[in-house]
């Protein structure tokens, strides 16, 4: 009968993770007393010779299956040092300390140094590469930037070792869960692309990680919804348009920049709902808008948790949200809206069960967003809120008859909103509500409007000012989407305050760049393939702007895939290290290209122009230092099981 080996043997299944505080009873102190049991003081069990060890949980019954168990050698052979064998992914590492026999996977699951050449002291395992450190028996690391390591069961028989090549079970989705909030706290980059493509390995929805990242986010930020929340709520809806390996990388770009945005934040604790939850919402909803009205978070808060404890729907949920955002104009140059759209699209993505835990983290923003009425350009020389005023007060008939006729204003609307004369505006955009427009069309001609700026930015403008024209774009786009999921007459006012920053970017657009539809383009290769391979190569250039726009114009026009286009689009993002309104920029204009083109099949013209203002956006923003994308590249070879330790090859098989 053999023996089993003490690293093997303790356990038992299913042990809580505690130890056992009682003293032995069997020991006595020095002067022959057994010792008094003193709970405030504790009890150090290595003490006690007879102690109890500490249980993990983790271990469990060895019952190595004669037939799958592998022989290592003699105990005395391998004492104190390590073994390697066949087994498991990487090979599988067998020490002996202590007269114990451990298994481990030889890959440090850092960066996948193997971990036979480590040393053991103390029953801790330390990696020589970058020192991880782990605990031997369990694979447990005591480095949060590292990984634990996994395990193999062993038992010695007649002083020789056997190892089971089977590591021991865990529960994946749980593990890489758990990792992707610790890379979330701890903002490990690595941490969180190895959690995203291990999930993505075990089959687990996107949704899943979106909504860890979501929760974290929303919670660990006193400030509230921020960049972070947005860019990675807009990765998540691009996703569908991506290539498969690009999809882990949008997530992990958006978890990035969740974890970026809390790092060193404090908390935000949040309240509760009234405790009678029959208050009419009508009421709830003007509670809300007085409350941010007088920049009072907590009032906000409240009201908005009663709203949804109250059964509101997500629709009336919305609409809350959104007459609150438009109660001033152009707040926090758009970002206020933006946010709540955006929030509100993160819920559809993740359920909307989990609104309570997410939508208060918009009210700090909101309670403090800077109104632009306050500004001296929404007043003077030309007074923006005056001309705006009566058209508003008529918007509750005006919206009451919104779409009851047929509008085909839209080339003409939108080349009046990109004038220089904002009166003229205001009365275009009232009569083609006059007109039997619905709202959502004028939303969109607004959009596109806002696009167009962005392809005509001129290049020798302040490079900063790339973001003003962003700016009114997304506030665009978001009012576009917020206006099909909740219409009203409040949200309507939106329309005028997106038309007014409209007017105030125009001279972003003097002098305008022109179309590449009115340059030649002849130069440009034909095939499609090619034609992204150049977009992509010039995305390796410092502001190829209007290159990118040429190739962008020539593919379309072709009649090349719009689909293959948008997901190159997309790569070339991903592998940047993005700033916000890049991210912002790619998933508006997808958004209203594909709209646009669904809309008017017969008129690509249009969504063309969408798509060529994203690649002069992103042409203008690109490179960057790529450290995402090494990071990412990293965590896809050692998912790959690559050497990483013993050569930079590799690269090239890895998204470029
Ligand atoms: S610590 Fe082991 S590879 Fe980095």
């Amino acid at each position: 009968m053999g023996e089993v080996s003490q690293g093997a043997d303790l356990a038992r299944v299913d042990l809580p993770r505690t130890f056992d505080w009682r003293p032995c009873p069997g020991a006595a102190d020095e002067s022959g007393h057994l010792p008094r049991f003193q709970p405030h003081q504790g009890f150090h069990p290595q003490r006690c010779p007879n102690a109890p060890r500490m249980r993990t949980g983790k271990e469990r019954a060895v019952a190595i299956d004669v037939a799958n168990r592998l022989k290592v050698g003699r105990l005395e052979e391998i004492a104190n040092g390590c073994r390697v064998v066949s087994g498991g992914r990487h090979g599988i590492a067998v020490f002996v300390d202590g007269g114990r026999a451990f298994a481990v996977d030889n890959r440090c699951p850092h960066m996948g140094f193997p971990l036979a050449r480590g040393s053991v002291c103390d029953g801790i395992l330390t990696c020589h590469w970058h020192h991880a450190r782990f605990d031997l028996s369990s694979g447990g690391t005591f480095d949060p930037w590292a990984d634990d390591v996994r395990t193999y069961d062993t038992v010695v028989e007649d002083g020789v070792v056997y190892v089971d090549p089977r590591p021991r079970p865990i529960d994946v989705e749980r593990r890489w869960k758990a990792r992707l909030r610790d890379g979330l706290e701890q903002n490990l980059n690595l941490v969180t692309v190895k959690s995203v493509l291990a999930l993505q390995e075990a089959g687990v929805s996107p949704r899943e990680s979106v909504a860890v990242g979501a929760h974290f986010g929303a919670e660990y930020r006193a400030a509230g919804w921020g960049p972070g929340l947005t860019i990675l709520t807009a990765m998540a809806n691009v996703l569908p348009a991506l290539e498969p390996t690009d999809q882990a990388l949008g997530l992990y770009h958006g978890l990035v920049h969740v974890a970026r945005n809390c790092d060193g934040a404090p908390p935000r604790f949040q309240l509760d709902p009234l405790p009678a939850a029959d208050v009419p919402l009508a009421q709830v909803k003007a509670w809300f808008r007085q409350f941010v009205e007088v920049r009072d978070p907590d009032g906000a808060e409240r009201a908005l948790l009663t709203a949804i404890d109250g059964g509101a729907s997500p629709a009336e949920v919305a609409d809350m949200l959104f007459s609150a955002a438009t109660d001033h104009l152009f707040l926090d140059i758009g970002h206020t809206l933006d946010f709540a759209n955006k929030a509100c699209e993160l819920l559809d993505l993740i359920g909307w069960d989990r609104a309570a835990a997410i939508l208060p983290s918009l009210v700090p923003g909101m309670a403090s967003a800077r109104r632009s009425e306050e500004l001296n350009n929404w007043r003077r020389p030309v007074d923006l809120v005056a001309l705006i005023a009566p058209a508003v007060a008529r918007l509750p008939q005006l919206v009451a008859r919104a779409g009851a006729g047929s509008w085909d204003g839209f080339d003409a609307l939108a080349g009046t909103l990109l004038g220089e004369d904002f009166a003229a505006s205001v009365r275009a955009l009232v009569e083609a509500l006059e007109a039997g427009a619905g709202l959502t069309d004028l939303t969109r001609t607004l959009s596109y409007a806002a696009a167009l700026r962005v392809a005509k930015f001129h290049t020798s403008n302040e490079f900063g000012d790339w973001i003003t024209v962003l700016h009114t774009f997304t506030y665009c786009n978001a009012l576009h989407q917020a206006m099909r999921r909740a219409p009203s007459a409040e949200l309507a006012r939106g329309i005028f305050h997106g038309a007014g920053a409209l007017y105030l970017d125009r001279f972003l657009n003097m002098p305008a760049a022109r179309l590449p539809e009115h340059r030649g383009a002849d130069a440009e290769p034909r095939d499609a393939d090619a034609l992204l391979a150049r977009l992509t190569d010039l995305l390796d250039r410092e502001q190829q702007v209007n290159e990118a726009a040429l190739v962008v114009h020539r593919y379309l026009s072709l009649g090349h895939d719009p689909a293959d286009l948008r997901a190159a689009l997309g790569h070339t993002l991903l592998r940047e290290d993005g700033e916000f309104h890049s991210y912002q920029m790619l998933e508006a204009g997808l958004a209203l290209e594909r709209e646009l083109r669904e809309l008017q099949p017969s008129r690509p013209d249009e969504a063309n122009r969408v798509l060529v203002a994203v690649a002069r956006y992103l042409a203008a923003h690109a490179p960057t230092s790529r450290a995402m994308l090494q990071t990412a590249r990293t965590a896809l070879r050692l998912q790959r099981g690559e050497a990483i330790y013993e050569d930079g090859e590799g690269e090239d098989e890895l998204p470029a």
